[in-house]
């Protein structure tokens, strides 16, 4: 472009390696759509309010629309010296209209126009994020018919615990899954006031109207303060917290199920089309995907850290610094959007090898709780019964055998309290069925979840 847009105030060109240093069009060009759709805002306010003509309006927001094709084919020729996605839409602009072109920046600055158009980009990106995340929804909801009489079990530090319904694990990464979503969707609310027409960061002399454009671009108002606006970043802030808290989410399940396809465990085949071999081992099927699903949860952290690092310590307004939110912003929804891809195909192709999971569930002592919670219905305070039932599993440890193996006579020994009843809560299987209160892993609960479920996705 002959001369940057800020032209007359320089007189010699700026250095060749300093136009590298700061371009950023090299990530920024993805927001060629969002900068367009901003921009035919601008024209109409700019028209409404007597700023240009009707005509100009419409040859600007034709020529708008032109450009982005060009973009949109692949055509357009992106330069270091026009900077970033703006001056190359508005240098074509200019190079197509002339001096109409060079109408279209009246009333606003790079500083409001980017903001607005990473709040439209961002707004896009959570909608597709909570669609993605629904997918995943289904897919562990999906599952439910098929494995509501699979009995896994719970465990805490990693140790066998209580015994579950296995539904219960995939409804309570549903429920993971929907407070994400519900993180998304505030962040969405807070976001979607409009900065265009801050302009730098002090306003407008010139009779710009902002509710016009806020309305134009789908937003619920004009944010309130162009200092804050020319500055703000908390929407990038939350939106990479929220990315990063899925990203956590999806590493723990990740990693779980790592764990249930290993030898060890053996609770779940992973589908062929979602596993890799080993160069030289023949006999491995490792779970990749899911290693990196839980690697790459690294960078969304990261991102998110990154966003605050830029911020922090920020004089108002617009700094240049803000120039690399995009990268973080841009680096958290990409990944996180590649492992929300394929996660749904992951959870409804994996088996669950119930023969497996059913020859060792009674093992690990999952029922103690169960046996701990009868001598409380039977009027053991729960102290004494947490002792005497600690007790009873050492005594089968060093036996070697389970609760449900010792006669009642043995069990009278340890709390008198104990009848012929105890064997209907003893075993995984009674001890899940036993599992009533409200949110329990038992069949009835999970049952009723699953109901809820199936009825929220539908
Ligand atoms: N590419 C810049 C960014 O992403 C656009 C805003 C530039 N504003 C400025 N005052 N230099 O932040």
């Amino acid at each position: 472009m002959a001369g940057k847009a800020w032209g007359g105030r320089f007189s010699e060109p700026t250095n060749e390696q300093v136009e590298l240093f700061t371009e950023s069009i090299s990530f920024d060009a993805r927001l060629a759509a969002v900068d367009v759709q901003g921009s035919q805002a601008h024209a109409k306010m700019l028209a409404h309010v007597g700023l240009i003509s009707d005509e100009e309006r419409d040859q600007i927001c034709t020529a708008l629309d032109d450009i982005l094709t060009t973009i949109q084919k692949g055509e357009m020729e992106y330069q270091p010296s026009l900077e970033d996605i703006h001056m190359h839409i508005e240098s074509a602009l200019i190079a197509k209209l002339g001096d109409t072109g060079r109408k279209l920046h009246t009333g606003r600055s790079r500083n409001d126009q980017v903001s607005t158009d990473i709040k439209l980009y961002i707004r896009n990106a959570i909608d597709e994020v909570d669609g993605l995340l629904e997918e995943l929804q289904r897919a562990f909801v999906s599952r439910g018919d098929q494995d509501i009489d699979i009995i896994l079990p719970g465990y805490t530090h990693l140790q066998r615990a209580q015994p579950v319904n296995a539904v219960h694990y995939w409804l309570a990464y549903a429920e993971k899954f929907e407070r994400d979503r519900t993180r998304l969707a505030d962040c969405r609310r807070r976001l979607n006031q409009s900065p265009l027409g801050a302009a730098a960061l002090a306003g407008s002399t010139l009779p710009i109207d902002r509710e016009i454009t806020a309305k134009e671009l789908g937003f619920d108002a004009p944010a309130a303060n162009s200092l804050d606006i020319s500055s703000d970043r908390d929407y990038l802030a939350e939106f990479t917290s929220a990315l990063a808290i899925i990203a956590v989410h999806l590493s723990g399940w990740a990693e779980e199920w790592i764990l249930w396809c290993t030898t060890e465990f053996g609770f779940l085949k992973l589908s062929d089309a979602y596993t890799t071999g080993s160069s030289i081992m023949p006999q491995k099927k490792n779970p990749d995907v899911l290693e990196l699903i839980r690697g790459k949860s690294a960078r969304v952290i990261a991102a998110s850290q990154q966003l605050f690092v830029l911020m922090k310590g920020l004089p108002m307004a617009y700094n240049r610094d803000l120039q690399e939110d995009k990268l973080a912003a841009f680096a958290a929804f990409d990944v996180v959007k590649s492992c929300l891809v394929l996660a749904p195909s992951i959870v409804i192709n994996a088996q669950l090898q119930r023969d497996r999971i059913e020859s060792r569930i009674e093992e690990g002592f999952l029922d103690a709780t169960a046996l701990m919670e009868y001598l409380i219905r039977k009027q053991v305070p729960m102290r004494t019964g947490h002792g005497i039932v600690g007790n009873l599993v050492a005594t089968c440890e060093a036996k070697g055998c389970r609760l449900k193996d010792l006669s009642v006579e043995e069990l009278q020994v340890a709390a008198p309290q104990i009848e012929e009843d105890v064997y209907e809560i003893l075993g995984a299987s009674n001890a899940v069925t036993a599992l009533t209160s409200y949110g329990s892993g038992g069949h009835e609960q999970v049952k009723i979840q699953l109901n809820a479920w199936k009825e929220k996705l539908s």
